[in-house]
């Protein structure tokens, strides 16, 4: 299938008032309540790009992909079932609540969920953000990133990812860590847009289904402040300011209220794939991104050699 771009991540949270004081007063996003409990969390044009639905527990619910038409979308639809997938058309329930005219969701090997949607809802407020961010960076490019636990087959994902849901290899890692020297992946994958990953999956676990999210804002001051009303707000810092070696974004890493992770960063490479070559990046950072005390990293961010 041919996928535009990560439209929207759907949250299940049991703490979604936690949720709206976190949006407005860390993240810097708008707010909306939504029917049944649902809130909405807007940055950009669209009605919103995180939508945090009532659960009993802390779950990433599903990826939220988007096309540009009706067509496009039977068409993803019908590559889903000739792939052989299980696939479960959205109600007409859900599709108000997500907002969009249709939508399908599907498994992936790794039990993670993925939406596929067209006709996503416009906003008719203009964005302001309640914190002073300048702007999320979106468009085209698409909400952010997903990077996602492995929960199952590695190998098996990462060709799901390519050959049932057509994403293209960005780069990937691999080396050998600890005293064991255990072999630890991430691969990064990109849809039909210049951002330079909407998608990784990385060799370690985690509970919620969801390592973390990323939001890209407008200008370096836009991270800074926001590490700011972070320590501010009690919000605790997971990651110490750094930049990424594959998409040269300056961020840092909070914990949400659901506990899975949040990179909050700006400066993201627009990419030309035109004559991008696959490469091992070997390492995530070139510099900073330090794993606060309490925090264990199974994923390999320093340089080589330490
Ligand atoms: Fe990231």
């Amino acid at each position: 299938m041919k996928l535009d771009q990560l439209a929207y991540a759907v949250i299940g949270s049991a703490r979604i008032p936690e949720w709206r004081d976190f949006a407005v007063k860390v993240l810097g996003t708008m707010t909306e309540d939504g029917p049944d409990g649902a809130l909405y969390l807007k940055y950009d044009e669209w009605h919103y790009r995180v939508l945090v639905l009532p659960a009993p527990d802390e779950r990433f619910v599903a990826a939220g992909w988007s096309v540009r038409s009706r067509a496009a979308y039977l068409a993803a639809l019908d590559d889903a079932k000739a792939a052989g997938l299980t696939v479960e058309e959205g109600g007409a329930e859900e599709c108000d609540v997500r907002m969009v005219k249709e939508f399908f969701r599907f498994r992936d090997p790794n039990g993670t969920d993925h939406e596929v949607c067209w006709g996503r809802t416009m906003s008719a407020i203009p964005f302001v953000s309640p914190a002073g961010v300048s702007r999320f960076v979106t468009g085209d490019l698409g909400m952010g990133h997903v990077v996602l636990p492995s929960r199952g087959d590695f190998e098996e994902c990462l060709g799901f990812y390519e050959n049932v849901m057509g994403l293209e290899y960005s780069d990937f890692f691999g080396r050998r860590v600890g005293p064991d020297g255990k072999q630890l992946r991430g691969y990064f994958f990109h849809c039909d847009n210049a951002r330079q990953h909407s998608l990784a999956l990385i060799e370690a676990p985690d509970p919620t289904g969801l390592i973390h999210f990323l939001v890209e804002v407008g200008t370096l001051d836009d991270v800074g402040r926001a590490m700011d009303r972070a320590r501010d707000e009690g919000a605790p810092l997971v990651r110490s300011l750094g930049r990424h070696v594959n998409d040269s974004v300056v961020s840092f890493y909070l914990e949400s209220p659901s506990g899975f992770h949040i990179e909050y960063g700006f400066g993201g490479e627009v990419m030309d794939w035109t004559d991008h070559e696959v490469r091992n990046v070997s390492y995530g950072t070139h510099w900073g991104h330090e794993w606060q005390p309490g925090y264990a990293s199974e994923v390999p961010t320093s340089k080589p050699g330490t």
